[in-house]
């Protein structure tokens, strides 16, 4: 066989892996939108046999062979930024990392955290983490484990994060955060001691369901999400599944008393789902070529919609008349100004998914330092409650008044997913580095939102970010696209400038 050929058997290869890894996909956004709560023990049988198809095709030795095959030929890989280059590079890391954990290891990882989960949703439902611990402590032994396994150099947390943010450090973040956290709780105790608040009575009012739904559909349709190729579902717990080039799907949810919940999980999503929607399609499908880079720069599609346009002031002179259409009688004495400062309204909080723009990161900052500290072995699980509790006084002001609304409230743990936690704030900071440049190249964004075009935004996404697939790693990526390396400066300036003006400092 010739390294082309192999090239070209590895590439059907992994087309199958990924027809059946989108099967498995309709079945977990099924699972989560339709299946009647009786199906989900058959539904677990289904999802796990096509996990393991998926597993044992892809680290079949055959592979390895192939990709050695490949790997010799300088047509295919001479030019690293090449589609081969590219595919190859991705395929050879997955692989050899796949190859990393004994199957034991793996086995015991999935018992454990499958009980954890169980004994997690109990002791929050009870508030009592030392129902938890136990499970916990068991977790943490395999993650070091796991860690130590697939092999690190600086820290063993590195090798953690790979799984979730590839080419992703400790040092870095040790570099992105602390300047972060500093500027962070300045800004809180600025706008918790201002005189100036929003009147928060307004994010109550009854917006009928039906309305939302339409608006939500609006709003997704504006800003590029393609319902031709897509659609929006409800489900408990807001999330985008792409399932094949042509098929995204997303979901919100909907409260009579809180429009901002449904509005503000949809633009997210769609967000997500506009990267998912623009990945190259057909002719690359089930490569790393068309595939999205990390799910630090997929959160960054995502918190741009949501929050650098979605809660801009010009993105609701735009919508606002709008709202006052669809939803007759309900916001009509309010100034927009008025809308704007309500949805952006800061103030600590114990959870993280309700925080703010403002807060947010210093829950990631929070839950990255006691990781780093239990992967370490530094922190103990015993101590967790404590060193939370220090942690929120001193980040933020508050202490939780309970472990369920403290440590115990992410289900993350419990999966042994650590080193997820991080990619949020690169998210956040990759979307406003994005977001500084693309308001640079295209001369101004707030006056084409003001006039309702967001199309000029999404196509420089889709240029910039999308149609890259995995060509480049995130951190490469950041500077192609920007010009400079990830830096938590935009972010900052942004959050200074926007609520410095709403809160009057
Ligand atoms: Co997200």
């Amino acid at each position: 066989m010739t390294p082309e050929q192999a090239y070209e058997t590895l590439t059907q290869r992994m087309k199958e892996i990924a027809l059946l890894g989108n099967t498995a996909g309709i079945l977990g956004w099924d699972q989560e939108v339709y299946m009647p709560g009786a199906g989900a023990a058959y539904r677990a049988e289904q999802l796990s046999l096509l996990a393991g198809m998926c597993h044992q095709k892809f680290t079949d030795p055959q592979v390895g062979e192939l990709i050695a095959q490949a790997e010799s030929s300088k047509a295919l890989t001479g030019d690293p930024l090449s589609d081969s280059a590219v595919n190859l590079r991705e395929w050879r890391r997955s692989y050899d990392r796949s190859k990393k954990l004994p199957q034991k290891l793996v086995e015991e990882m999935a018992r454990v955290s499958s009980n954890a989960q169980v004994e997690w949703v109990e002791a929050r439902k009870a508030n009592q983490f030392s129902r938890f611990q136990p499970w916990l402590e068991k977790i943490i032994g395999l993650t070091q484990e796991q860690a130590k396994c697939y092999g690190y150099t600086a820290h063993p947390y590195d090798a953690l994060l790979e799984d979730y943010e590839p080419g992703l450090t400790t040092a870095k973040l040790d570099e992105l955060f602390p300047p972060l956290k500093k500027n962070l709780a300045e800004l809180v105790a600025k706008i918790t001691s201002s005189k100036k608040q929003p009147d928060l009575s307004i994010l109550k009012r009854a917006c009928p369901v039906d309305k939302q739904v339409a608006f939500c559909r609006l709003l997704a349709e504006k800003i590029g999400f393609d319902f031709e190729k897509g659609r929006i579902d409800v489900s408990a717990h807001p999330f985008t599944t792409g399932l094949g080039p042509c098929d995204t799907r997303i979901t919100t949810r909907f409260e009579e008393n809180n429009f901002e919940n449904a509005f503000f999980s949809t633009l997210h999503e769609a967000g997500h789902g506009i990267y998912d929607q623009n990945l190259p399609g057909d002719a690359h499908y089930g490569t790393p070529r068309a595939s999205a880079v990390s799910l630090g720069i997929h959160e960054s599609q995502s918190r741009m919609w949501e929050n650098l346009v979605g809660r801009s002031l010009a993105f609701w002179r735009y919508f606002f008349p709008e709202l006052k259409k669809s939803f007759p009688g309900i916001f009509d004495d309010l100034s927009v100004e008025t809308f704007y400062f309500a949805i952006n309204h800061s103030a600590p909080s114990f959870i993280r998914t309700e925080s703010d723009e403002v807060t947010y990161n210093l829950h990631v900052c929070l839950r990255y330092d006691i990781e780093t500290a239990l992967i370490s072995g530094s922190l103990k699980a015993a101590d967790i409650p404590a060193a939370w509790n220090n942690a929120m006084k001193q980040y933020l002001g508050v202490v939780p008044p309970t472990d369920s609304v403290g440590c115990l409230q992410d289900v993350h743990w419990s999966h042994g997913s650590f080193g997820y936690f991080p990619t949020y704030t690169l998210g956040n900071l990759y979307s406003a580095q994005f977001f500084a440049k693309a308001n640079e190249d295209l001369g101004g964004l707030e006056g084409k939102f003001e006039k309702g075009d967001f199309k000029s935004l999404k196509k420089w996404l889709n240029e910039k970010i999308h149609s890259q697939g995995q060509r480049y790693r995130a951190t490469d990526l950041c500077k192609v696209a920007t010009g400079k390396d990830l830096s938590s400066q935009p972010f900052l300036d942004h959050l200074n400038k926007k609520f410095g003006a709403l809160y009057g400092f």
